[in-house]
Order: structure tokens, then C-alpha cells, then sequence
């Protein structure tokens, strides 16, 4: 998703702008631009490509203490200079993040008065905001462009004739404000500013900030001066850098021994039941629960389903955010919405929320980014402290969800006398065998690098797998596609037969994942019907369903995991397939922390 930053202050601006651009890359964008004011005349230079292509046409020693950055992850035009914001209209200059859902209608209105150079809805929000400008005062004008425009957005504005002040607006897309000593600045996300500053201000639906060299006020939309509670980012300048590793994902994916010990330290310290029940809300009066998300947070709801029926008796149902808002509600005061989402700005995610909350419907957010929007909006969150996650492909914070699932099921399980204090404190105290088992995982990465030969050339994979061991297969294949660019399918077992086993041929990579007993030889069986069509099987498994039923090697490779706990069996099934993503995309030389097309977070339908 894109990026915006802005800042006034006694720097040389187009430093901080091409800094703050550079920490939001992760973001996802394909092209970017700044304005800056040189001697009261704003000037804006763009590129496409990575901020790198900008940085190289600009003097960051030029004098200019005020200027806007933005970096376009395009909706509406396609990625070109003349589509790269920032978008100068009239007096007007804006970025912007979000989609003008009435542009259309807008830009017929506007036609007659301004001249459109670009296919952008961002360039049509410029315009309306220049229009309300030339006969109101800035705050007035910025009030009624809000009332006209319909979507999604995070703005930042200079006007011509205010070239010293930034204003920023927003609805729905992220935008955060901060004020230190006397320098000011606007941004996407903490990330952009934290070299800085680590304190901000979120800014709400409605508002309107206003910064320069004098401060940073914001008002209400009665356009009245408001106070409003400053936050502090948990986090350090170290989430945002690299600490040796060669990218965000890999370090990110070490890192989730210290995320499963921070959600331990946050939620249970001593292994307790005692302390889980304090810190989570209760959820025994609920008969059904259905979890809402997308992408991999959507695949770790489809591992909570099974956690959550199977431990808790709680009939659940896990959908996309995009089909759910959709779809017909059957309000039930008995039923828990459960929006999960990383960023905690995922449109369809928050739109899913909003939608739950129209129809009186309960809901917990689990949410990494603090103070998001879903955080915010939901009744109820459980953040995932995972910290900040800059890979736009998730690892440590999709780890973090399926874990808090996992003890939600347990404080559930408890709350409903399924399983005494004993049983839910020895389920609590296995969370050490999963970070034991973790970091075996992860000393044995080297094991994970050479099987990433075998299958780094192949263009396409299969991942199948029944019950919950399918939920992980969504999950790995997702990884494989969206960091290597390898097409992957993720199958149940049982129903490759009756169609998509056409696609295997000679020398396919078919991964069987295989964690529960019961249905071990199932998939089994269902993996030799590939093998007879010619493909190349790979298993992972635990060490009891290996030694059982995998005597006769009609695989070529099998990654053993240890047998822990199911609650939390599924994690480290996962690890090992995260790393085997990371190295495939690794040899085939793609940009594995900023994959193509994608976002790091969504905020746009
Ligand atoms: C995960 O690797 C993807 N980048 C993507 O599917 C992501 O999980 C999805 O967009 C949801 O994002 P969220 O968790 O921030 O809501
Ligand atoms: N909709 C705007 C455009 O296409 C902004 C996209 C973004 O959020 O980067 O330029």
C-alpha cells in the first residue's frame, strides 16, 4: 500500500522525505514523488520504480525546511510519472493514500474549472480541495471537500499561497501526526518517522491537522483547536533495520521465538491459567464464533476453526473479509465476530468490522498494529505483539495470530469446565516445548537452504493436506507463490482427484502435509495418486506418523518436526515451510521482502 510523509522543521526536508520514503518501501508501491517549498514556489519532482530512481534526480542539499513525499501503489491510472503523486492542481498539491470512490461524478463537475492532466481519482480530490480553497479559509475548504468526497483517504496538502503549512485529512487510510522539539510530521505509519521520534498522534475520521514551524494543531470538524492523547511506539529503530540478517523476512522469521515469549510475558507469565483469564475477554457466552480476514490472516482463522471446535465445543466458521461484506448478516447476539488482521488497516477487513457492528453483532479484533484502525474500532482486541513487521509477506505476525487462537481455545475450553486448572496450565506449559521445538527449527536452517534446490526451478507446487493440515497448506502455498512467483495450489487431499490432478505431470513438487494420525494414511494414499502420475513428493510430518506409516520412501524428501501439543502443532509445521519459501524465492533472485504487485497492507478494496 502506499506511503505518505511530510515534514516542516529546521532540516533539510528532502533528506527526511527520501528517509521516510525509503522506511514505508515495505509498504508495497510502484512509483513516487515529493513537493517541497524552495523560496515560497513549491516544487515536485517524480519517478516510477523504487525510491532509489527518485533520490538519484534530487539535491538533498537543497535549502527547504517543508515538503510532502509519497510513494503510489496505483488504483486508479497506471504507474507512471504522471500518475505519481504528488498531484498539483490549481493552488493545490496533495498525496494521497485510499481510493475517491465518487471521483467520476466529481471530475465532470470540475472539468469546467480545471484542466486534468492525469487518470488518477487523487488528482480529482486536489481539485474539489482547490475549488472549496479559493472562496474559504483552509480549514473551511478542507471540511467541505470531506463532505463532497466519498471513499478512502489519508491526505496531505500544501496550498500555493501557504507554502510555510502542511494539512493533512483522512478517512479510513492510516495517517499518523507528530510534533517534536519544533519539528513536525505527518506519515502512513510509525516506521516513516521513528528515526526521529517515537511519539505521534493518530488522526481521527473527520479531522484536520494543521503543522509549520509554529506547531502542530488539530481540529475537530466543527473546526474547533482539540487535545488529543499522544501515543508512544512500543517498538525501536531495530524493527526497522535489518540486524545482520539479508532480509526483513528471514530475520523476521527468527524473531518468532521472541514473539511467542512476548505474547507468553503479556498474557500467561507464569504459565497460568490464572493470568490468561485476566488478560482475555470471557467468551464462554458465546454458542458460535466466526472469524473474519484475508490472505494469511484469513488461513489463520482456518487453523482457529479447528482449534476452537475441537478444544472449546465453539461451532465456528471462518470467512474472506472481501466475501463477508458481501454477503446476507444473520445477526446472533450469540455469535463472536472475530476480525484478525496484521496491519489492522485491511479495508475489506475493516469494512467487515464496520458491517458486524451495523448488524449489533459482537467482535474482537487480533491485531498487531496497535492503535489501528480494527484495534480501535472493534469492542474487544488482543494484539498480537509480534512487532513491527516490515516483510510485506507475513511470517512472525501470521504465527502470532494462529498462537493467540490457540489460547483463546484454551481460556474458552476452561471458562466452558471442559478441561480443569491442571489441564490448562500443562496445556500453557507445552508453549515451551513450541519455542524449544522453534528454535531447533530454525538451527537446522540449512537443511531448509538445500531443499530449496530441489524445487527452486520448478513452476508450479502443490501443497495438500486434510482437516487443519489444509489450513496449512493455504498458508505455505501462499508463501511459496507471493515471495518465488512459483504458481502453488493448495488442495484438501481428498478432492485433488476429482479434477486439478490433471495438472501433475512428470517431476511435480507435491508437498503432503501430514500432522494428524487419524488421517494420516489418507493423504498418504492421496499423495501416491500424484506419485503415480509422475510427481515428486515431498512430506512434512511428525516423528510418530513417520516412523508408523512412512516405511516404503516413495518420497524424495521428508522434513520431520517433533510431536507437541496439537493446540500449538500447527506452528511449528509452518516455520520450516516459511523458511523453504524464503529460500526458493532466495535462488530464483526475487525481491523477497517488496514481492511485485504486492502490499504490505491493503487499504483499498
Ligand atoms: C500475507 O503474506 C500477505 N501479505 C497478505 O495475504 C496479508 O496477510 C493480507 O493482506 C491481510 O493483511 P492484514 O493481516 O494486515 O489484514
Ligand atoms: N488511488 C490513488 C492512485 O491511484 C492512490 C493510490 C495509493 O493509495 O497509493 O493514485
Amino acid at each position: 500500500m502506499c506511503g505518505i510523509i511530510g515534514y516542516v522543521g529546521n532540516k533539510k526536508c528532502l533528506e527526511v522525505l527520501i528517509n521516510g520514503l525509503k522506511s514505508l518501501e515495505y509498504r508495497g508501491y510502484d512509483s513516487s514523488g515529493i513537493a517541497y517549498n524552495q523560496n515560497n514556489k513549491i516544487k515536485i519532482i517524480k519517478s516510477t520504480g523504487k525510491v532509489q530512481e527518485l533520490e538519484n534526480k534530487i539535491d538533498k542539499n537543497i535549502l527547504s525546511d517543508i515538503g510532502i513525499g509519497h510513494t503510489r501503489w496505483a488504483t486508479h491510472g497506471i504507474p507512471s510519472v504522471i500518475n505519481a503523486h504528488p498531484h498539483h492542481i490549481g493552488k493545490t498539491t496533495i498525496v494521497h493514500n485510499g481510493i475517491i470512490e465518487n471521483y467520476i461524478e466529481l471530475k465532470k463537475e470540475l472539468e469546467k474549472k480545471y484542466h486534468f492532466q492525469s487518470e488518477t481519482d487523487t488528482e480529482v480530490a486536489a481539485a474539489i480541495i482547490d475549488y472549496y480553497a479559493q472562496n474559504n479559509n483552509k480549514l473551511e475548504a478542507l471540511k467541505k471537500a470531506m463532505k463532497k468526497i466519498t471513499g478512502s483517504y489519508a491526505i496531505g496538502i500544501i496550498f500555493d499561497d501557504e507554502p510555510e503549512t502542511i494539512y493533512a485529512i483522512r478517512k479510513d487510510s492510516p495517517m499518523i501526526i507528530a510534533n517534536k522539539d519544533n519539528e513536525s510530521f505527518i506519515a502512513s505509519d510509525i516506521a516513516a518517522i521513528l528515526e526521529y521520534t517515537n511519539e505521534y498522534y493518530l488522526l481521527d475520521e473527520g479531522e484536520i491537522a494543521k503543522l509549520s514551524k509554529n506547531g502542530l494543531t488539530i481540529y475537530n470538524n466543527d473546526l474547533q483547536e482539540i487535545k488529543k492523547k499522544i501515543n508512544i511506539y512500543q517498538g525501536n529503530i531495530n524493527d526497522a533495520m535489518k540486524n545482520g540478517y539479508e532480509h526483513f523476512m528471514l530475520k523476521e522469521i527468527h524473531d518468532e521465538i521472541n514473539v511467542y515469549e512476548n505474547i507468553v510475558k503479556s498474557y500467561c507469565p507464569n504459565y497460568n491459567i490464572d493470568d490468561l483469564i485476566k488478560n482475555f475477554p470471557n467468551f464462554s457466552q458465546y454458542e458460535k464464533i466466526k472469524i473474519i480476514g484475508c490472505g494469511s490472516a484469513y488461513h489463520a482463522g482456518m487453523v482457529g476453526k479447528y482449534l476452537l471446535e475441537n478444544y472449546a465445543n465453539m461451532e465456528t466458521s471462518v470467512e474472506m473479509a472481501s466475501e463477508y461484506r458481501y454477503e446476507k448478516i444473520f445477526p446472533n447476539k450469540k455469535e463472536l465476530i472475530i476480525l484478525i488482521s496484521q496491519s489492522g488497516e485491511t479495508a475489506d477487513t475493516l469494512e467487515a468490522l464496520r458491517i458486524a457492528k451495523k448488524n449489533n453483532l459482537d467482535t474482537l479484533g487480533i491485531v498487531n498494529v496497535n492503535s489501528s484502525s480494527i484495534a480501535r474500532e472493534s469492542d474487544n482486541v488482543i494484539y498480537c505483539l509480534a512487532g513491527c513487521e516490515i516483510a510485506v509477506a507475513t511470517t512472525k505476525a501470521y504465527l502470532a495470530q494462529v498462537l493467540i487462537l490457540s489460547l483463546i481455545a484454551i481460556v474458552s475450553s476452561y471458562n466452558k469446565k471442559i478441561i480443569n486448572k491442571d489441564q490448562a496450565n500443562s496445556y500453557l506449559l507445552d508453549i515451551k516445548k513450541l519455542i524449544n521445538n522453534t528454535k531447533e527449527i530454525l538451527d537446522n536452517e540449512k537443511y531448509y537452504q538445500n531443499l530449496a534446490h530441489k524445487i527452486y526451478q520448478n513452476n508450479i507446487t502443490f501443497f495438500i493436506g486434510r482437516g487443519i493440515d489444509y489450513s496449512l497448506c493455504m498458508e505455505a502455498s501462499l508463501k511459496m507463490k507471493e515471495i518465488s512467483y512459483i504458481h502453488s495450489e493448495a488442495y484438501p487431499a481428498g478432492e485433488l482427484k476429482h479434477g486439478t490432478i490433471s495438472l501433475i505431470e512428470e517431476n511435480t513438487p507435491v508437498f503432503g502435509i501430514i500432522t494428524e494420525e487419524e488421517i494420516a494414511l489418507k493423504t498418504i494414499s492421496n499423495l501416491k495418486e500424484t506419485k503415480a502420475r509422475g510427481s515428486k513428493i515431498y512430506i512434512i510430518t511428525t516423528e510418530k506418523i513417520y516412523q508408523k506409516y512412512l516405511n516404503d520412501n516413495f518420497y524424495e524428501d521428508v522434513i520431520i518436526i517433533k510431536e507437541i501439543n496439537p493446540l500449538f502443532q500447527s506452528l511449528i509445521t509452518i516455520t520450516p515451510l516459511q523458511l523453504l519459501a524464503y529460500y526458493v524465492a532466495k535462488l530464483r533472485g526475487e525481491d523477497i521482502d517488496k514481492p511485485r504487485n504486492l502490499a504490505k497492507s491493503v487499504t483499498v478494496e
